[in-house]
């Protein structure tokens, strides 16, 4: 694999084969060296992060790689450098991996043109967050035993959504069932998307197998009415409302008691901090194969 930009137009094998990867990961201590021993990978992160950065310098150490960390507000960037310059500069100090979180949709394919060195995309603008995606697919894989047949509403902010860009693409390509459900100002219409969409989350809770929540994202331009937390807010009366085995996703950060309350998000059904593990192997699973690239 050369760049991992996006899993909207990755076939079901390779997203199998990825996830099948990311669970050896997650089931097997590596002996050193690893298959990144000597390497070096830079994270360019251009938005705020917690999990997302330091489980990708985890992943990039457990496979004996080094982490090169670049902050922008420390930067020249701050000078005037353009982003080009600055990728520019970070590879030629060595840096053989770049994972790149930007604002600005594509900016991790123009990074990759630029330079022609694999980049990973770490989450640009609301178009795609891959790697988050496939530690849900393998938080889904773990707990289910399968990602096929399972029926999945993503509820909240999905118009602006990299989260939601990216899963609803890999949870049909694996065989899940998608439904949106917002209200309609933050959902696709019907001819962006060929999924069900809803604007009523108690029609929806009590039918699906996962209830996969999301931020409204203010900073992305997102409004939402005084009524949201009435209408979309996981709380325990709609938690109550779920299939026995159903479970209750979020990729963090969350909001608690705007789309999740405090006794959803540390209760029984919750997966959230399973995301967060997860993210290490599904973070290796792709390093590793960029690695077997260069
Ligand atoms: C998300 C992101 O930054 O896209 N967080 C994450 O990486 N786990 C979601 C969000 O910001 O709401």
């Amino acid at each position: 694999m050369k760049s991992f930009l996006g899993v909207r137009h990755l076939a079901r094998d390779d997203l199998e084969d990825l996830v099948d990867r990311a669970a050896w990961y997650a089931s097997t201590r590596l002996e050193a060296p690893g298959p990144l021993d000597g390497l070096t990978v830079g994270a360019l992160f251009f938005e705020p992060s917690t999990r997302t950065r330091l489980s990708f310098e985890v992943a990039a150490r457990r496979l004996g790689a080094h982490t090169l960390t670049f902050f922008p507000e420390q930067s020249s960037l701050t000078k005037g450098e353009t982003l080009q310059d600055t990728a520019l500069t970070v590879l030629s100090l060595g840096v053989e991996i770049l994972v790149v979180r930007h604002s600005t949709e594509g900016a991790p394919d123009s990074i990759h043109r630029w330079t022609g060195r694999p980049v990973i995309n770490a989450g640009d603008g609301a178009n795609e967050h891959p790697t988050q995606a496939l530690g849900d697919l393998l938080t889904l894989q773990r707990h289910f035993g399968t990602i096929a047949g399972l029926s999945v509403a993503i509820v909240g902010d999905i118009s602006h959504s990299r989260v939601a860009g990216s899963l609803m693409h890999a949870l049909p390509t694996l065989g899940a069932e998608v439904t949106l459900v917002g209200p309609s100002e933050l959902l696709p219409t019907a001819t962006e998307t060929a999924l069900a969409t809803s604007d009523d989350l108690d029609r929806v809770v009590g039918a699906v197998d996962v209830v996969y929540l999301l931020r409204v994202q203010n900073e992305r331009g997102a409004n939402i009415d005084s009524d949201y937390n009435a209408r979309f807010q996981m709380g325990l009366d709609r938690a109550a409302r779920m299939r026995a085995s159903a479970v209750v996703m979020h990729p963090g950060p969350m909001n608690r008691g705007v789309e999740i309350s405090d006794e959803v998000a540390d209760g029984p059904r919750s997966l959230v901090l399973d995301q967060v593990s997860n993210g290490v192997p599904a973070r290796m699973a792709v390093l590793a194969a960029i690695g077997e690239g260069l």
